[in-house]
């Protein structure tokens, strides 16, 4: 109890300005994270995990940011999976932890209200792929590379791999993606929806991510938060997805979004959301 009063005192005062591994900027209000251990192929540590954490609580408080971006820091690599050097030392009871802590981070990713994109370039794996399954869409450069190579280490994907993988590609790819550790290539991750698009480079990728969230910035954000939580609850056994579709639905038109949208389309006009 005291442990849990001393973590929480301790994080009401950790910030955006305490990022230790990740850089950020905001724009227009898309913030762009990039992970930052380029010497390490960006792999994720404790401490970087932690950023995430720190910088979805911002995302999801602060009204000016609108939508992320997440991206790896160089050319070689979006995130080449959770660091291999803090996975070494594990035991069994550190070890659920450790997926645990990573797989609520991922969580608030996932169920972050505001549309979260990964741009993955280079090594995609283990947890990175992880990281980017955990966002909303993926936009992927052609060298993108993608995988869940932990059966090299004896272990299995923690950060909620098993399950998003599955569900985007399906049992058999799943499994055989897992069971042999093999990469695939972005066109092939494409093809089986691991990836929404695939671009030639960087610069181009993060174009087409920058192109759909301004679409997806023209709608209306509370719709666009209740899309989040129905598509989430599609895998959530402990709630029925379409209860949670008709109560979000009725929720929607009690918003003045909802008579915005309404009013405008039959005065043939533009609406303008606000978000309330
Ligand atoms: N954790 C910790 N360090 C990692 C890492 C990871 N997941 N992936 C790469 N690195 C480090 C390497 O140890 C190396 O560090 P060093 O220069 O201090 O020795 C640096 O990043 C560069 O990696 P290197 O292996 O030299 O590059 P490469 O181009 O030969 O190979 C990979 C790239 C991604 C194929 C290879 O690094 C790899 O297989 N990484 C592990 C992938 C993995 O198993 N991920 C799942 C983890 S659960």
């Amino acid at each position: 109890m005291i442990r849990l009063l001393v973590y929480l005192f301790i994080n009401t005062f950790v910030t955006m300005a305490d990022l230790k591994n990740i850089l950020t900027e905001e724009k227009d209000g898309v913030l762009y994270l990039t992970i930052n251990r380029e010497d390490k192929m960006n792999a994720l540590n404790f401490d970087t995990l932690e950023d995430l954490r720190i910088v979805f609580e911002e995302i999801e408080d602060n009204k000016s940011i609108k939508a992320a971006i997440i991206t790896g820091s160089g050319e070689k690599a979006f995130v080449a999976g959770a660091d291999i050097s803090e996975i070494a030392g594990l035991n069994e009871v550190n070890a659920r932890k450790f997926a645990e802590n990573g797989q609520d981070i991922f969580f608030m990713i996932e169920n972050c209200h505001k549309p979260v994109i990964a741009v993955t370039n280079g090594y995609t794996l283990g947890g990175g792929c992880e990281l980017a399954m955990a966002c909303h869409m993926r936009v992927a450069t052609a060298n993108a590379k993608f995988g869940q190579p932990e059966v090299n280490l004896g272990i299995i994907p923690g950060y909620g791999g098993t399950q998003r993988l599955t569900l985007l590609i399906g049992r058999g790819k799943a499994n055989e993606l897992m069971m042999t550790g093999d990469m695939i290539g972005a066109e092939d991750a494409k093809s089986l929806g691991l990836v929404n698009h695939v671009l030639p480079t960087k610069a181009e990728a993060i174009e087409k991510a920058e192109e759909l969230i301004s679409k997806i910035m023209s709608k209306a954000p509370l719709a666009i938060g209740m899309i989040v939580d129905c598509v989430n609850a599609v895998y959530l056994s402990e709630e029925n997805g379409y209860q949670t579709e008709a109560n979000s639905f009725a929720r929607c038109v009690k918003s003045g979004d909802y008579k915005e949208g309404t009013s405008a389309f039959l005065e043939k006009r533009k609406p303008i959301f606000k978000g309330e």
